[in-house]
């Protein structure tokens, strides 16, 4: 890490080389950090161990599969990590306790945009003002590029979770069409190049009320994680983009 004034310029490990990989690489160069070494496979790991060893933070939007090895590994070397990995939400809780027992660094975000974070800020008000009108009933929808990997998407598991967590009439969510009042349904669309997009929707006899965050590429995302990348730097614990907005 190198420090001009207030500006740090971190030695970063891009982990996951694909679509966000790439448009992170873009971004971080731009912000002058140093890109120690791309990881986009398991030989990877074997090839560049002793750069590992020398970041500053990892910056990894690998794959479903990967995540979790990836996130022991970087932990392994005392490499904070910064993740935008979607579809481990199974495991969530495991990784951390283990990031908090060892006291390491790790942020993540289900979506890195900012405009999307104000979205989510809105989606918790809304449904908290909707627990009171029973008239509505909620439905999330999402659209992605017909190449991603999780159904539903990590951004639409966070908004469904803040809406359980606010009416008290939806229990859960399912990923399927559902007319029972108890069942949060999310359904899902992949199509095309489709960066991003999410509906919430309210429905009820006489009208509809709909909040929906469109992402017109992925630079929001890159610029997003670059910039929890820098705020992370010195930083320990489970963190995430409440912590750095401040909302
Ligand atoms: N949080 C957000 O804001 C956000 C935004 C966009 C995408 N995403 C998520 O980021 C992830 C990546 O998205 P993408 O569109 O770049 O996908 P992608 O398929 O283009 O890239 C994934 C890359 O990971 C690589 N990979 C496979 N095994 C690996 C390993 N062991 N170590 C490191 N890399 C490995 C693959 O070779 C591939 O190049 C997905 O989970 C996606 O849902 C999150």
């Amino acid at each position: 890490m190198k420090r001009k004034s207030n500006f740090i310029q971190l030695k970063i490990i891009i982990s996951g080389y694909g679509k966000m990989g790439r448009e992170i690489e873009k971004i971080a160069l731009q912000r002058n950090h140093e890109i120690l070494c791309t990881i986009d496979n398991e030989s990877d790991w074997e090839k560049h161990i002793n750069l590992v060893k020398q970041a500053d933070i990892a910056i990894d939007f690998s794959t479903p599969n990967s995540i979790i090895n990836n996130i022991i590994k970087f932990f392994g070397a005392k490499v904070p990590v910064v993740t935008g990995t979607t579809g481990w939400n199974d495991k969530f809780d495991e990784i951390k306790k283990l990031c908090l027992e060892q006291e390491q660094a790790l942020f993540y975000a289900s979506n890195f945009s900012i405009g999307m974070n104000i979205l989510f800020a809105i989606n918790k008000k809304l449904a908290f003002m909707m627990n009171s009108f029973p008239q509505y009933d909620v439905k999330i929808e999402e659209t992605h590029h017909t190449q991603k990997l999780d159904s539903p998407s990590g951004t639409a598991i966070s908004l469904a979770n803040d809406i359980i967590n606010n009416i008290d009439r939806k229990e859960k969510w399912v990923n399927e069409t559902t007319d029972i009042n108890s069942l949060l349904e999310i359904k899902s669309i992949r199509s095309g190049n489709i960066t991003g997009i999410h509906n919430v929707i309210y429905n009820s006899n006489v009208d509809t009320i709909e909040i929906k965050h469109t992402a017109l590429n992925r630079t929001g995302f890159a610029l997003g994680a670059v910039m929890a990348a820098e705020w992370l730097y010195g930083k320990k614990g489970f963190l995430g983009m409440n912590d750095l907005l401040n909302f």
